[in-house]
C-alpha cells in the first residue's frame, strides 16, 4: 500500500496533508525518514511515525459514542449529527453511525467505516441484541411487562419476544428492556401499545458490548481488538 494512503487511511492525515507530511521529512518508516508519498509499504509489517509518533494501522475504524440528546444519528442533517461530536477527519474516512437513536435517546452507537459489518449488525437475519434503559409514565405493572415480553402490535408490526426488567416495587416506572429489532421509534411504540410513554431512553449494550460507562456523554473511544471480535461474532462471524 503506498504511504500517502497509508496515513490518509489511519485517519491521522488527508492524502494532499500526508502527501506535505511526507515531503517536509517528518514520516518514518521503520526508521528512516522516507520523501516519497507513492512509496509501497506491507500496513501489517510497517513501523510507520508521523513527528515520532506512531502512526496506528486501522484497516477499518470501529468507535463506541456515548450519544447525548439533541444529536441526529446520521452523516447529514440540518440540525447537528452525531460526527460533529468525533474528529473531522471521521467524515473523509467514511465513518457512519451504525443504525440510529433516536434524537432524544442517549448512550451506545457504534460509528464505522465498515459497511460489510454494520450492515451485519443491523441485519433481523441476525438479531444482534440491543439493550436499553428506560423510565416511562405512567409506571408499568406485571400484566404490561407480560404483553412487552410476548410481543405488542404498534401498528405496521407485532413485535418479536422482548426481555424487560423492572427495578424496584410495582408498578415500576425504571427498568431495561432488549430487543433484537430495530424499528423506528420501536420501543416508544411497544410502551405506547400498553398504554405508557417512554419518558428517557439509554442505549446501555449493542452487540455484545456494553457502554463503557466512564465515557461521559458526548465523549467516544476506539474499539479494542478483543471488542471489534465480539461485534463480529455477533454478526454470525467467527471473528
Ligand atoms: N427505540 C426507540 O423508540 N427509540 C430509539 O432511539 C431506539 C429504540
Amino acid at each position: 500500500m503506498r504511504l500517502d494512503k497509508y496515513l490518509g487511511q489511519s485517519g491521522v492525515a488527508t492524502r494532499s496533508e500526508a502527501t506535505k507530511f511526507i515531503r517536509a521529512r517528518r514520516v518514518c518508516v521503520d526508521g528512516a525518514v522516507v520523501r516519497d508519498p507513492a512509496v509501497h509499504i506491507d500496513p501489517d509489517t510497517a513501523s510507520v511515525t508521523l513527528d515520532g509518533q506512531v502512526v496506528v494501522w486501522r484497516e477499518f475504524t470501529y468507535v463506541m459514542l456515548n450519544k447525548p440528546t439533541g444529536y441526529v444519528s446520521s452523516t447529514e442533517d440540518r440540525g447537528p449529527t452525531v460526527m460533529e461530536l468525533l474528529p473531522p477527519q471521521f467524515v473523509r474516512m467514511g465513518l457512519f453511525p451504525c443504525g440510529r437513536l433516536d434524537i432524544d435517546t442517549v448512550g451506545f452507537l457504534l460509528v464505522t467505516n465498515d459497511g460489510v459489518l454494520g450492515h451485519e449488525l443491523l441485519s433481523p437475519k441476525h438479531h444482534v441484541d440491543k439493550t436499553y434503559r428506560f423510565r416511562c409514565d405512567p409506571p408499568i405493572g406485571e400484566e404490561q411487562r407480560r404483553q412487552l415480553c410476548a410481543g405488542v402490535d404498534i401498528g405496521d408490526i407485532v413485535t418479536a419476544p422482548a426481555e424487560v426488567v423492572l427495578y424496584g416495587d410495582l408498578p415500576a416506572c425504571e427498568g431495561e428492556i432488549t430487543i433484537r429489532e430495530g424499528k423506528f421509534h420501536q420501543i416508544k411504540r411497544m410502551f405506547h401499545a400498553v398504554g405508557s410513554e417512554i419518558t428517557y431512553l439509554e442505549r446501555i449494550r449493542f452487540g455484545g458490548l456494553s457502554l463503557d460507562t466512564s465515557l461521559e456523554c458526548g465523549e467516544w473511544r476506539y474499539l479494542t481488538p478483543e471488542e471489534e471480535a465480539v461485534l463480529r461474532r455477533s454478526a454470525g462471524r467467527n471473528a
